[in-house]
């Protein structure tokens, strides 16, 4: 077994595996759980600002969407640096080999989503007339260009429905090895 990161092994006390239980390291659990909520209140947050488009006082939400959005892009690019230099334990030869296949895409499909979500809104944002200001901080805009803003306000919205997909079949996943195989699968990304 390689541990070049410190990842941990814990007891099988806790799962009822017998091999033991590998863990991610804290600042890859911390990362994805930041991430998990973050990205689950983006989602929401995006839905419900559209919603009030028009309102007076929506400027506030778009900002504040903007704002996050670019901070999580940057965790994002954090955790891809720490996940190509820390390599995961491969997962338990008891799960079937489609399940192990399955997952390998999902977290590919996922690691691209949260690339390209960010970048399009961030892309479309510097095309629309608004602009973007960082936590209250003009950045540099690009002349404003509408059909450019809308073709990539478009990606950014049907990224945001196939990151949900993904994470509804991340998160299935992720259940059955709790409550159904227990096999101490989900507990990787527990402490
Ligand atoms: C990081 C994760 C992000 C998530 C999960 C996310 C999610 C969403 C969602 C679900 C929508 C509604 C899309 C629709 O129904 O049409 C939306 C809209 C929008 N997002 Fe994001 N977003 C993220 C990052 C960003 C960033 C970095 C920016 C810009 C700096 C941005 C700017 C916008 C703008 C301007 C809209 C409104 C688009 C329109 O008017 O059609 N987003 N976002």
């Amino acid at each position: 077994m390689q541990i070049n990161d410190k990842e941990t092994m814990s007891t099988s006390k806790q799962t009822g595996n017998a091999t033991g239980t590998w863990t991610y390291a804290r600042p890859a659990l911390a990362l994805h759980w930041i991430l998990a909520v973050s990205l689950t209140g983006m989602v929401a947050l995006g839905w419900f600002m559209i919603s009030i488009e028009d309102d007076p006082g929506s400027d506030w939400y778009f900002n504040l969407h903007k704002s996050i959005g670019i901070s999580i892009f940057l965790l994002v690019l954090l955790r891809i640096v720490w996940r190509l230099t820390h390599r995961p334990e491969p997962l338990p030869s008891f799960v079937p080999a489609w399940q192990i296949k399955l997952s390998s895409v999902t977290q590919m499909l996922l690691y691209t989503c949260m690339i390209v979500l960010p970048v399009a809104g961030f892309i479309g944002a510097r095309y629309s007339k608004d602009g973007i200001a960082l936590f209250g901080v003009a950045l540099p805009t690009a002349v404003p260009n509408h059909d450019l803003a809308e073709l990539f306000f478009s990606v950014h919205g049907v990224t945001a429905w196939i990151l949900v997909g993904l994470v509804a079949l991340h998160v299935a996943g992720a259940l059955k090895h709790l409550l159904i195989d227990r096999d101490g699968v989900f507990q990787r990304m527990w402490r």
